[in-house]
């Protein structure tokens, strides 16, 4: 499909696939009639393509029928359209019959208000092949790299384009050696490049994180593909496009180093391919599509507490007195189904956990600046005398089977479980959280076992080829059946939408359901986390990697889970600090909580048939916590204004190293260090009994967080071996980035009455720069039209011996109306010259702060860098201003 060229009506076009046609034709056919075949292929019957050039419709005829997984739909349509600059879409689906789609009131695919005529010219380009069987290209026009390609090869089955009611098969192939893949979760995986030769079966189920490989708890059809430059230099490395083949039904991808290829058990083929060419435009052009990521209350930043098999009352305020004790930041407590009065949601257990107490212990939480999480699960206890169920089964919002609610079994017994499709479960979810709302003041809804999760497997309806259909996705690496501890694939939800095609969407319409609820009775931005997830997930709710083991493996996988979300759109994320089940050991929590104070979400949660793992239980996993959430409170700032990027653009808040640096190929296989926001790179211990790490360093300066002074230089990117003394995480900013922090504090609601210090750290050729934005962290929208918010950036550069520093701000008046200010301005990586003697500064504009200030100047331990620090220079951070720092020739006073 060319784009709009005068003489390229739509008869060329056929006329050039004709021409395709007579080179193909004989060599596949003779090859694919020898083999026993899952399908033969489809062939162009006719293709249109509109005035525009933008959109294309062919139909294709089967070729030959098989019987392998059902038979073949006869005619099928295929669209193809440029929807924006940067996206393609193709769309085959049966043209006689309308089959599963995710609805659009159910998962909104936003696509900017623009005719196709004003579509700008798209780097992507579609070709329709017409050999047979057909199959279609798509290539970059500024390259003629190969993006998509899915032409069938005669010597592999798997290429060919197959099409039944249950069983759809899409292939593409991949230049092995130039693509790198990520993303199509969720798995554990200790490799975060997809690895060759693997399976990864998509279909949402309740199986432990600590089980790499296996299909978890969400789906996400999902890959970005990095590449690597071309032989003929044409492409860059680094250049990067992704794709989504948007279906909610069970699927195996496999994955063979050159081949992609999709087995997908219904819907249809909704294909969409984001041209980025960077991985940062990807993420945008994905999550324009998708819906940006949710902001996060600033709060959500701080550090979180759990357990499951908290007794009572008693016992989490001692643990809320523990971290007072210990004074190790504390922002959220958390309760486990232990709260329930016989795991039902929605009441409070009268013994333990009673209401006078519960409601004493959230106020007083909320009067020390903390918050309040609890748990919900889906499943509504069948029992006659508790309210919510009653006004369930009176909305009648039941999942159904053979016409009456589908009876599952969880925590509290016999359960029903509220079908998210239905419109008036909504409204029934919203006012179950109102009624507890306002009995229980909680701040949070975490939701778990939404896949949703069944501890029984009810026997599948005689003959259904839902309950079994004929293709088995390898659902638990052992091609379980797919109805096994969850709702048979049988059930019915609203409208007559079958648990077969809407399974996946459970928890990701649990989470939107929950978040209107929630905006609903506190008017504020809600808190959510989920476990299960689809596509969109992180427009509503935060996720966190589920259940994990105190083993060190466990800690290494959190890595590659957590970017994978960042990919998915879900970029608030993390694991289960010091691991979920089994023991933890004093060293690997200590270890746990130096990654994990780095995670976007940062919570400890643990099982109750393990030890208990509060950070203040050891000594060194104290001094160590005090430490590094020391400095995750200090970066608050970044982690929010992250935050802020992410639902602005759907950049991640931990990112891969090559989100930062594309170029660098050696970037693609790191597996064990990410960055948070573009320059502030974590490079953990994962080991038991080590002191040191070998961290990659791409190219450039990069300075130590904990020390200033120390740092690190490379020319191009190299392992370093970096000392990780038992009480050290080694964090490092890179050159050219201007980080606003604040000050430690013991919750988020004291760090940000502190006063920011601004690190400059100067970029050896060019400029540094960086933002942050700020709000009242709480307010619905982020950044919306007419908000309380203001963004401030920040620029540095050289010039003649003088260095220039200056913000621009948008929208001031929110920041001077909280009295923030910028005490502190330092900065590092300034190159040492001979005959230095000092420096002298000068604000040119902005707050004057005359006979206040004090400069004073470090030389860095390796003698190569001055490290320079005004303090008490009381700029107001909403001001513009501009600061000249001037190199001293003589020794003169160092104080202005
Ligand atoms: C399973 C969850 O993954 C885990 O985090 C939780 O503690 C248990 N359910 C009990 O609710």
């Amino acid at each position: 499909m060319e784009r709009n060229r005068s003489n390229h009506t739509p008869k060329a076009i056929i006329h050039h696939l004709l021409l395709f046609f007579i080179f193909s034709i004989f060599s596949l056919l003779d090859c694919l009639v020898a083999q026993e075949l899952v399908g033969y292929g489809y062939k162009v019957k006719s293709v249109k393509s509109d005035s525009s050039g933008k959109t294309l419709t062919a139909n294709l005829d089967l070729i030959k029928s098989t019987s392998v997984y059902g038979p073949d739909i006869p005619n099928l349509k295929l669209y193809a359209s440029y929807e924006t600059k940067e996206r393609l879409r193709i769309r085959i689906t049966d043209s006689n019959h309308q089959r599963w789609e995710i609805p659009q009131n159910i998962l909104p695919r936003q696509t900017p208000q623009k005719s196709p005529h004003s579509v700008p010219i798209n780097d992507l380009v579609f070709t329709l092949h017409n050999t047979t069987p057909f199959g279609f290209t798509v290539t970059r026009r500024s390259s003629n790299d190969v993006v998509f390609d899915t032409t069938p090869n005669p010597s592999d089955p798997s290429s060919i384009f197959v099409f039944k009611d249950q069983y759809l098969q899409l292939s593409s192939c991949l230049p092995k050696s130039r693509s790198s893949l990520y993303g199509l979760g969720e798995h554990t995986k200790s490799s975060f490049k997809l690895q060759a030769n693997q399976t990864l079966t998509l279909w949402n189920a309740d199986i432990g994180s600590v089980n790499p490989d296996l299909n978890l708890y969400g789906s996400h059809p999902f890959y970005m593909d990095v590449r690597s430059a071309s032989n003929d230099g044409k492409v860059k490395a680094g250049t990067t496009h992704g794709v989504l083949l948007l279906n909610s039904n069970g699927m195996d991808v496999n994955y063979s180093g050159d081949r992609v290829t999709y087995k997908v058990i219904g819907g249809v083929v909704d294909l969409y391919i984001f041209s980025g060419p960077t991985p940062e435009l990807v993420m945008e052009q994905y999550t324009e599509l998708i819906g940006r990521p949710a902001p996060m209350p600033y709060w959500s930043f701080g550090f979180h507490q759990c357990r499951y098999g908290y007794k009572n009352v008693a016992d989490i305020e001692g643990v809320v007195a523990g971290y007072a004790k210990a004074r190790i930041p504390l922002e959220v407590m958390w309760t486990d189904i232990d709260y329930m009065d016989a795991y039902k949601d929605f009441t409070l257990d009268p013994i333990n956990f009673p209401l006078d107490k519960m409601q004493n212990f959230t106020n007083t939480l909320h009067r020390n600046g903390q918050k309040y999480v609890l748990i919900l699960d889906p499943g509504i206890s069948v029992n006659e005398s508790y309210g919510t169920y009653i006004r369930g089964k009176q909305a009648d919002i039941y999942i159904k089977r053979d016409g009456i609610p589908y009876l599952g079994n969880v925590w509290p017994g016999n359960v029903y479980f509220p079908d998210f499709v239905h419109p008036r479960s909504e409204q029934f979810w919203a006012n179950e959280i109102k009624i507890f709302q306002h009995l229980l003041p909680f701040d949070g809804l975490w939701l778990d076992m939404n896949e949703v999760s069944n501890f029984i497997t009810s026997p599948p309806t005689p003959h259904s080829t839902l309950d079994d259909p004929p293709y088995k996705i390898n659902d638990s690496g052992v091609q379980r059946p797919i109805i096994s501890k969850t709702v048979p694939a049988s059930a019915i939800h609203f409208g007559n939408i079958t648990e077969y095609n809407v399974h996946n969407l459970y928890g990701f319409l649990e989470s939107k359901a929950t978040r209107q609820g929630l905006i609903d009775v506190t008017g504020k931005r809600p808190f959510i986390l989920t476990r299960s997830t689809f596509v969109s997930s992180g427009k509503y709710t935060a996720h966190w990697t589920g259940d994990n083991a105190a083993q060190w493996s466990d800690l290494a996988y959190t890595i590659p889970g957590i970017l994978n979300f960042g990919l998915f759109g879900v970029p608030m994320v993390g694991a289960d600090i010091c691991g979920f089940s089994g023991n933890t050991t004093e060293e690997l929590c200590r270890r746990w909580i130096q990654l994990g104070a780095f995670y976007p979400f940062s919570r400890d949660h643990s099982d109750k048939n393990s030890i208990r793992q509060e950070l203040y239980l050891w000594d060194s996993v104290a001094a160590s916590a005090r430490k590094v959430l020391g400095l995750r409170y200090r970066l608050l700032p970044l982690f929010y204004t992250s935050m802020y990027q992410a639902h602005k653009n759907g950049t991640p808040i931990a990112r891969p190293l090559f989100f930062s640096f594309p170029e660098d190929i050696r970037t693609y296989e790191i597996n064990s260090q990410f960055l948070i926001g573009k320059g502030v790179m974590v490079s953990p211990v994962l080991k038991p009994g080590v002191n040191s790490v070998d961290a990659y360093f791409p190219a450039g300066n990069w300075f130590d967080l904990f020390n200033y002074s120390r740092s690190v230089s490379v020319d191009s990117g190299k392992y370093v071996t970096l000392d990780a003394p038992p009480d050290h995480i080694n964090v490092h900013v890179r050159e050219g980035n201007i980080l606003a922090m604040q000050g430690e504090a013991l919750t988020t609601e004291a760090a940000r009455k502190t006063a920011f210090e601004l690190l400059v750290v100067i970029s050896s050729g060019g400029k540094s720069t960086g933002e942050v934005f700020l709000d009242d962290g709480e307010e619905v929208e982020m950044g919306g039209e007419g908000g309380k918010w203001s963004l401030v950036k920040f620029y540095c550069g050289a010039e003649n011996g003088s260095v220039f520093l200056s913000s621009k701000v948008e929208n001031g008046g929110f920041a001077l109306s909280q009295k923030w200010i910028i005490d502190k301005v330092t900065f590092i990586g300034l190159q040492r010259v001979d005959g230095l003697e000092g420096f002298a500064f000068n604000i040119t504009k902005g707050a004057k702060s005359k006979g206040k200030s004090v400069i004073k100047t470090n030389f860095h331990s390796n003698k190569r860098f001055v490290l320079v620090e005004i303090d008490r220079v009381s700029l107001p951070i909403g001001k513009e201003f501009e600061l000249e720092l001037r190199l001293k020739q003589d020794t003169g006073e160092n104080t202005l």
